[in-house]
């Protein structure tokens, strides 16, 4: 199957019509490149439950913080079109930012409620960045099958809630977070990290594995499943943003005076270094990450 690189966001739309004119499915894996293959195993799954897969590819300003990385974002696109193509992906949309933003552009999209905590105040505008732009990719897409990652839980929540609002023809799947053998969830940003800093981002997993695993022996008490997570983070010099328990549904907040349900999301935001790491775990629904240590 040969890769087609398309610019213009009308003729992506014409070769996923084109598909589907033919009787096919697009699985579309939205990225900002610097593809790893925690993205390659989205290319997978679409595979597994489409026809043809469609990758973006589009460092999104609008979902950047004036302080955050988008001048030094990892930018690799011979490397992904490559990547693309030994996964047997057929289109991949490489719009410009004008294209994606057209001059004077006055439209944004906003998803309320699940955006007002874990990274929405930490990161204000992010939510709205990725909301406005994912909507955008969905139109050009047309309909599809979108797969996006669970590393980035709230970033479904807010997807899958912005779909199903707005009525687009897509649906929208999850996907397990992949890991590194250690552990370590896959992120274009972990090639910031430094051995040390690395060796250091371990205890992530290291701590939201043993949270998976007091739940699983019965612990239902939110203080005693968030609390040792927090302490853990703190005590191997990582700088917390957050370590919160949320409902998985609504993302909203579990009290650590309170006890959790049958399911429960345990959310981690926390710098190495300069770099800001994200990853979680869906207590009664996530098996605990592997190969992180004790
Ligand atoms: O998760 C990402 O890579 C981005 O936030 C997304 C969904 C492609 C929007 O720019």
């Amino acid at each position: 199957m040969s890769l087609h690189v398309h610019q213009r966001a009308a003729d992506f739309h014409a070769a996923c019509e084109a598909v589907r004119r033919r009787g096919g499915r697009i699985g579309f894996v939205p990225t900002m490149g610097a593809l790893h293959e925690g993205h390659l195993k989205l290319c997978d799954a679409a595979r597994a439950r489409a026809n043809s897969v469609a990758v973006s590819i589009f460092v999104n300003p609008t979902q950047f913080g004036p302080n955050e990385d988008f001048a030094r974002y990892p930018r690799t696109l011979e490397r992904d079109l490559e990547a693309c193509k030994s996964r047997g992906v057929e289109h991949v949309f490489t719009p410009s930012v004008e294209e994606m933003y057209p001059k004077n552009d006055r439209t944004r999209v906003r998803v309320e409620g699940l955006t007002e905590g874990l990274c929405g105040p930490k990161r204000p505008g992010h939510f709205e960045g990725v909301a406005t732009i994912v909507a955008k990719l969905f139109l050009a897409a047309g309909p599809c099958l979108a797969i996006f990652g669970r590393k980035d839980y709230q970033q479904l929540k807010v997807i899958e809630r912005m779909a199903r609002d707005l009525l687009f023809p897509v649906t929208v799947q999850g996907h397990a977070t992949i890991r590194e053998a250690d552990g370590l969830a896959l992120s274009s940003r972990n090639v910031y990290l430094s051995p040390e800093q690395r060796n250091t981002a371990r205890q992530i997993p290291a701590a939201l594995a043993a949270a998976v695993r007091r739940f699983a022996a019965g612990e239902r008490r939110a203080a005693e499943l968030r609390g040792p997570v927090e302490a853990r983070l703190r005590e191997a010099g990582l700088r917390l943003d957050y370590v919160e328990l949320r409902g998985p549904d609504e993302l909203d907040a579990i009290e650590d005076s309170a006890e959790v349900g049958e399911r429960a999301l345990l959310a981690v935001a926390a710098f190495a270094g300069s770099t800001r790491l994200i990853d979680n775990v869906v207590l009664g629904e996530d098996p605990a990450p592997e190969g992180a240590p004790e």
